[in-house]
């Protein structure tokens, strides 16, 4: 049986501008989130605290999170991948923080410069900061079933990580799909692994879209309780550090499907659309959601 509420996790101010090489103006990512929030959805990642050598899109951080201090309505996590980037977060009014791991050696040096144990090593130090801070920290993994490099992740790796975030106080897991390979074939054994060591209301989904498989993962993990999803608004998104990554599941297509299967959002697919209309305008695109696009044409 599927959940009758699942939370819907906005992850496009973060993983779907990160990637985007034209610098989208603070204001036009400050309006962005307004929007969102008007939509409904309660938890909007805003951006990232990681070197601006890495990520020049989300150098304004500061600016962004600044700028939505006095925003009611929704939690605003951010990405904080040591010490620095948790004390620069902090510092901005940050109140939930993001670490994010990997399950595969080859992408936690390409994306965060280190390896997986010394990634632990860092975050638990981040773990341990936010905790005397009373901030919660989501842990991500990413490539839980399939990494650029090293191809096929097999689940004791997820299990692995999983293990050690949990140990270190994350409240969250989210499981990042991050180059969109895996099938309901190679999802659900990762996820069953996994739900051995982490209980199902703490465990969300990331699925990046690149196969178009992304809809039928999460319907295989809403199956198997999982009630938190992340996707992006438009679908966009893509990771700098995942070669052929594309976007996030769209946030529009989530809704409509949990809308088409009764199961409560609290989100307002049309105000997702206004959003996700307003960010492809401002980067020059046609939007990158199936239903955004199915009911612009009625
Ligand atoms: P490094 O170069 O190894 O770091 O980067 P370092 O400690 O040697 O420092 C080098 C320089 O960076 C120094 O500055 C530091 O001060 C600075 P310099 O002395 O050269 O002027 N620095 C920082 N500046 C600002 N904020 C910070 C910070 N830390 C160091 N927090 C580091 C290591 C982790 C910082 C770097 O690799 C990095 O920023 N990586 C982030 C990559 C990233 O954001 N990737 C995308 C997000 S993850 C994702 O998309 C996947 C996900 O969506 C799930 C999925 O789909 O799977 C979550
Ligand atoms: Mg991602």
């Amino acid at each position: 049986s599927i959940p009758k509420f699942v939370k819907i996790v906005e992850v496009g101010p973060r993983d779907g501008l990160q990637n985007e090489k034209a610098i989208v103006p603070t204001a036009v990512k400050v309006d962005l989130i307004k929007m969102l929030v008007s939509s409904g959805l309660s938890v909007i990642e805003a951006t990232s605290f990681v070197s601006p050598k890495w990520v020049p899109q989300l150098a304004d951080a500061k600016d962004v999170l600044e700028a939505i201090q006095c925003v009611q309505g929704a939690k605003f996590p951010v990405l904080t991948p040591n010490l620095k980037g948790f004390a620069a977060a902090v510092a901005a009014g940050a109140k939930e923080v993001a670490i994010f791991a990997a399950a595969s050696e080859s992408f936690s040096r390409s994306n965060i410069n280190c390896s997986i144990k010394d990634s632990l090593y860092r975050y638990r130090e981040v773990a341990h900061a936010a905790r005397n801070s009373s901030i919660p920290v989501r842990g991500y993994i990413s490539c839980v079933v399939g990494c650029p490099v090293e191809g096929a992740v097999s689940p004791s790796q997820v299990v692995y990580v999983a293990k050690a975030l949990l140990d270190m106080g994350c409240t969250e897991i989210s499981l990042g799909d991050t180059i969109g390979v895996g099938t309901p074939g190679t999802v659900v054994p990762m996820l069953e692994a996994v739900l051995e060591v982490v209980p199902v209301e703490k465990l969300a989904v990331h699925f990046h879209d690149t196969y178009g498989q992304a809809l039928s993962n999460i319907l295989i993990s809403l199956q198997m309780g999982i009630r938190t999803v992340d996707s992006a608004v438009s679908g966009l998104g893509g990771c700098p550090y995942a070669k052929g990554a594309s976007g996030n599941v769209a946030t529009e297509d989530v809704v409509y499907m949990l809308n088409g299967l009764g199961v409560k959002t609290n989100v307002d697919l049309e105000k997702v659309i206004l959003a996700g209309d307003f960010i492809c305008k401002h980067l020059g695109r046609s939007p990158g959601s199936k239903v955004a696009k199915a009911l612009s044409r009625i």
